[in-house]
């Protein structure tokens, strides 16, 4: 049969990446698929004489990715408004496509998946990298009531705060090392602020509850607040501190939300480290299954990439599987407010006697009660009460803080980290 002809816009890490595998594994994908995979044409803003085209054809215009000789369309050039403008026309010119960019998926899939109608369009690589957790959720898992999911789907974030943990390197030049790896995005307060963790459970609390994709109703958090201090903390007491994405249903409705998390080490997600992502989902027949493997990096990321392409390819000729449930569950995502978990509390104080006394009688008087204290000494004249709280309405614990920072006692910002 003939090849099967990609049509790659963009020439960044993932796009050399899917040059790459196709140059070293090409003979097995053919072999598996029954048909090799070529790439007719690339475009992108600019050529990059380096990089081994392997016979490509090169252009600057994206528009030529809709010539008769490119059967997939594979978008991989992150810009938002471009790539979605992209996907629309490939999909209106009967192409399949395949993409990477989590923004345009979380921003827009309700509009882009309910229109294109028998075209296909699949987007494994957007979230987590080479994790296949897109086909588990929406495929492996089917027959499943999804409970939870609890995922470092931020491979840059996790990156920074392994190396802050493990070497106590600053954060600045953790994320400096992640940029020079290929991990971070184009603009990199997208990894650190949460933004593409994001996008990403946008995806996953869609795939996992049939919701509509909705990023807006996510609360976001991202890491830059997160200290070495309070990282060393929460090893004393028995944690790590991980940027997590959380999707839960409970009775109230769902929780979605990301932010730095102390997870207990005992849990297998605090022993992720580096780039490595995980997602471990709850689910009603399964059971707990965890997902783990690298969330970013151009070979990672294309290994996703290709396997979107391999599934087009396997199903071509038939006629596509429309997933009829995606987005027809009108669950509300619970504000913030709603949320009850424990928190991490680091409490700079005056060095008095009394002090800890007239926190906790702050924190007891709006019904938090506490789990856990360590009291630092002072290392200049500021001490720090360290402690968790049991479980708490995030409504209580802020007014409850507001109350606390007031205090004549306190000597400094109060951190707050909740814990999974
Ligand atoms: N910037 C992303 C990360 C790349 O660090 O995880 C993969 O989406």
């Amino acid at each position: 049969m003939s090849a099967v002809r990609l049509g790659i816009a963009g020439l960044g890490t993932v796009a050399q990446g899917v040059l790459e595998i196709l140059r070293d594994n090409g003979a097995v994908i053919a072999a598996r698929l029954g048909r090799e995979i070529v790439v007719s044409r690339i475009a992108s803003r600019s050529a990059k004489p380096d990089v081994d085209l392997g016979g490509a054809q090169f252009s600057t215009n994206l528009s030529d990715l809709l010539s008769d000789d490119v059967d997939i369309v594979v978008e991989l050039i992150g810009t938002e408004d471009t790539a979605k403008t992209l996907i629309e026309q490939a999909l209106a010119n009967g192409k399949p496509v395949v993409t990477a960019n989590k923004a345009v998926i979380a921003r827009h899939g309700n509009e882009l998946l309910s229109n294109n109608g028998q075209t296909p369009l699949r987007f494994e690589a957007a979230v987590a990298g080479a994790i296949p957790i897109v086909q588990a959720l929406g495929e492996s898992l089917i027959a499943n009531r999804i409970e939870s999911i609890q995922g470092i789907i931020n491979g840059t974030c996790n990156y920074i705060l392994t190396a802050m943990q493990e070497e106590g390197t600053p954060f600045d030049q953790a994320l400096a090392t992640a940029q020079k790896l290929g991990y971070a995005e184009a603009d990199p307060t997208f990894d650190i602020e949460g933004i593409d963790a994001a996008h990403k459970l946008t995806i996953l609390l869609s795939l996992a509850f049939d919701h509509p994709f909705d990023f807006d109703a996510l609360h976001v958090e991202g890491i830059s607040r997160v200290t070495t201090e309070d990282i060393q903390y929460a090893n004393e007491l028995g944690y790590r501190i991980k940027h997590l994405g959380i999707a839960r249903r409970t009775e109230a409705g769902i929780e979605a939300r990301v932010h730095p998390a102390l997870v207990a080490k005992s849990n297998l997600l605090g022993e992720v480290d580096g780039v490595l992502n995980a997602v471990q989902v709850a689910a009603d027949a399964a059971g707990t299954t965890l997902f783990s493997g690298p969330g970013a990096g151009g070979a990672a990321t294309a290994s996703a990439v290709l396997a979107d392409v391999g599934s087009i390819v396997s199903h071509m000729g038939e006629k596509p599987q429309v997933q009829a449930a995606r987005g027809t569950n009108s669950q509300n995502v619970l504000p913030i407010d709603q949320v009850r978990c424990p928190h991490y509390l680091r409490i700079p104080t005056k060095d008095e006697a009394g002090v800890f006394a007239r926190v906790a009688q702050a924190l007891s008087g709006h019904g938090i009660n506490i789990e856990a204290v360590i009291q630092k000494e002072p290392s200049t004249d500021v001490a720090s009460i360290v402690l968790l709280t049991q479980p708490v309405l995030e409504q209580q614990i802020r007014a409850a803080l507001d109350e606390v920072q007031q205090l004549p006692q306190v000597a400094g910002d109060i951190a707050r980290i909740r814990v999974e």
